[in-house]
């Protein structure tokens, strides 16, 4: 698909059915991430591949709402960045995910961004805390998010054109 219908069509997928992601599934999705941008070409991602049921399950526990679909996926990424080896590591890993969002859906699996820095759990420990706990991820890797995988079991509707956000787009000058 070409990349202008596929942002029109992608949209977040929260419910997911049984079915496994292929090994080139995974693969594929994971280089879209490799093969992204990073400021000073510094490619500090580390990313957390996470299939495991229960390890699931304690990862939506991250907050308290916006984390059901962590326990509902099949598959999921959780997106760090070394923050030591860049200062711009909120755009690197934002970059990751949203390329691993979009090489998913050109492959038919849904996806959804569930955000974790900046984020509590429900007992007030930051939701990054929980996370680098519960895989064990070091202090030097912060957080962005959890992005959650699996073939879609909801239908959303692709985006409507007509209804884009241009009064936010300004020519030559604000
Ligand atoms: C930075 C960011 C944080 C998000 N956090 C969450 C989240 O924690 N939980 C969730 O279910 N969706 C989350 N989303 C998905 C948005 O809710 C979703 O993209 C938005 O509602 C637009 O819907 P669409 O993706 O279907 O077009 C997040 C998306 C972004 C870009």
């Amino acid at each position: 698909m070409n990349i202008h219908d596929l942002l029109v069509k992608r949209r977040s997928i929260r419910k997911y059915t049984d079915r496994k992601l292929s090994p080139e599934a995974v693969k594929m999705i994971l280089e879209a991430a490799l093969l992204c941008p990073t400021s000073k070409s510094a490619r500090a991602w580390q990313l957390v591949v996470v299939e495991d049921p229960d390890t699931l399950t304690r990862l939506a526990d991250c907050k308290p709402a916006g984390a059901i679909s962590v326990g509902r996926c099949p598959f999921a990424v959780v997106v760090t960045v070394d923050s030591t080896k860049s200062e711009a590591w909120i755009e690197d890993a934002s970059v990751a995910a949203f390329a691993m969002q979009l090489q998913a859906a050109d492959l038919g699996i849904g996806s959804c961004w569930v955000q974790v820095r900046g984020r509590n759990t429900a007992d007030g420990a930051t939701s990054d805390e929980h996370v680098r706990g519960v895989l064990g991820i070091p202090d030097n890797c912060p957080v962005l998010c959890i992005v959650t995988f699996g073939y879609p079991d909801e239908e959303r509707k692709p985006q409507d054109t007509e209804k884009l956000k241009w009064e936010n787009i300004h020519i030559d000058r604000w």
